[in-house]
């Protein structure tokens, strides 16, 4: 039976692959930080991680294509005509994530680059300190977008966190980054949906920012980060 854990009437986990999972109320907006789909499991030495670190589950390249097609149309379906998505992406799978973006339907209305303080030291190529953040939406004369700043520019500059000492489930977004994007592409009472969840970095800006949310994530092992990172500590797993 699916596993799922209840925060309150509005902020609820699911543990099961999103393609299983069908929302009942259209959502306002999508935010989706899909797996790499770069082996990295492979890739381990480069990026210093220990194995223990990969506690989510990877996308071969082969699969990465139709993955992301399949998460780009349950996230036009699970979205209000008026619905945005944000959806993150490596430089690497970049070329596959635009193409299928083209086929599904949404605008693409912005590409936003997230500048991090530093990346995995390289000797014979430039080392990586940016990610892609793909913004779209299903209607471009109909959409919600809280400017954050008079000024508002596509280059972030927002710090990693390093977390000394804590067990983390290895890729987890700044809450600040997140917020950016929720905030400024929902309001106050909407309904946000993460079909990637990870541990659970969305759950915890829509419960700060006062959005409801529907998390989704495969790999019910990280039900305790996500309960750490939520400051829960009684079992509320139905
Ligand atoms: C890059 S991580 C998300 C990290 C998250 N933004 C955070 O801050 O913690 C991607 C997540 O997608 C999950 N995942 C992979 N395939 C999935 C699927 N088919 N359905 C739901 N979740 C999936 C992985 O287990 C992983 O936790």
């Amino acid at each position: 039976m699916r596993r799922m854990m209840r925060i309150d009437n509005d902020h609820i986990v699911i543990f099961d692959d999103f393609r299983n999972v069908k929302i009942d109320e259209p959502a306002d907006l999508v935010f989706a930080d899909p797996p790499f789909g770069i082996d990295f499991e492979g890739n381990l030495q480069s990026y210093h991680r220990k194995p223990d670190a990969l506690s989510y589950v990877e996308v071969s390249r082969e699969e990465y294509p139709s993955f992301i097609r399949d998460l780009l149309d349950w996230s036009y379906k699970v979205l209000k005509p008026s619905g945005s998505m944000w959806l993150l992406s490596g430089w690497n799978n970049l070329g596959i994530v635009l193409q299928a973006i083209d086929k599904s339907g949404f605008h693409l209305i912005n590409h936003c680059i997230w500048k991090y303080q530093f990346g995995v030291f390289t000797k014979r190529r430039f080392t990586t300190s940016h990610y892609h953040l793909l913004l779209m939406v299903k209607d471009k004369k109909n959409y919600t977008f809280n400017k954050p700043e008079h000024y508002a520019e596509d280059v972030w500059y927002i710090k990693r966190p390093y977390q000394r000492g804590v067990k983390t489930a290895g890729n987890e977004l700044p809450d600040e980054l997140v917020k950016k994007c929720i905030c400024t592409s929902s309001n106050v009472g909407d309904l946000v949906v993460d079909p990637v969840l990870g541990s659970g970095t969305t759950m915890r800006v829509c419960l700060k920012n006062g959005r409801r949310c529907i998390g989704v994530e495969i790999n019910p092992a990280l039900e305790e980060r996500i309960r750490e990172k939520l400051g829960l500590n009684s079992n509320l797993t139905i």
